[in-house]
């Protein structure tokens, strides 16, 4: 499974890249509107740190104006995945849109049903919003196994991607779920990195190590 960074804090995603595990970031109207920044502007920025797929979401809602919207958000840059929420619309963009090869994050999944119909409308990318199903009172993860499942069964090439993670147990279960790749708050990243045995671990091991010379 593959990870993305779910942030447009441009700092946590140095700070990320720098571990050498991210493969590529998401985005989305929420997150910019946080950083007060220029929405294309700071996909660039992302797009010189992270050489991988970057998510970034439209905000139109008719096809015609989604298609339109999205052609000019992939032209941003080569590496840009243009997101577009579960909608009859979104769908019939979808259908446009990967026809003329302009990879689509299908955002705001919620059911293995609607991840099937963005599959099936040829979205590159599919995200079931794991942690906002569990905050009501459903289960997250099994729309995530669900869908992996259904894309196995039928040869899909779409990619379940575990987003709208809350915790590094999120991680792991999606990884176990077979996600393709599971975006994360920079807080969840780092939250993995640490366990207190490591850190207890580590100053044992330097407390030794003062007891003779270094090498
Ligand atoms: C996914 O791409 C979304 O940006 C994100 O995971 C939403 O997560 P939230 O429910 O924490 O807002």
């Amino acid at each position: 499974m593959r990870l993305f960074l779910d942030t447009a804090n441009i700092d946590e995603i140095r700070r990320a890249a720098a571990m050498g595990v991210i493969s590529g970031v998401t985005t989305n109207p929420t997150l910019v509107a946080r950083e007060g920044v220029d929405y294309r502007a700071r996909v660039l920025e992302i797009c010189d740190v992270v050489d991988g797929p970057i998510s970034a979401e439209c905000i139109s809602t008719e096809a015609d104006d989604i298609v339109a919207e999205a052609r000019r958000v992939a032209a941003w840059h080569p590496n840009v995945v243009v997101k577009v929420p579960l909608t009859e619309p979104g769908l019939a963009a979808i259908r446009r849109l990967s026809a003329e090869g302009i990879r689509i994050n299908t955002t705001l999944i919620f059911s293995a049903n609607q991840a099937l119909l963005a599959a099936l409308a040829g979205a590159a990318y599919v995200s079931p919003f794991v942690g906002r199903l569990d905050d009501a009172g459903e289960d997250g993860m099994t729309v995530v196994s669900e869908a992996v499942r259904i894309f196995e069964l039928f040869h899909l090439p779409t990619q379940v991607l575990a987003a709208s993670i809350r915790s590094p147990r999120h991680v792991t279960q999606a990884a176990l779920a077979g996600a393709h790749v599971a975006t994360l708050p920079a807080s969840v990243l780092f939250q993995m990195v640490r366990h207190s045995l490591t850190d207890a671990g580590i100053a044992r091991f330097l407390a030794d190590a003062a007891t003779y010379s270094p090498v």
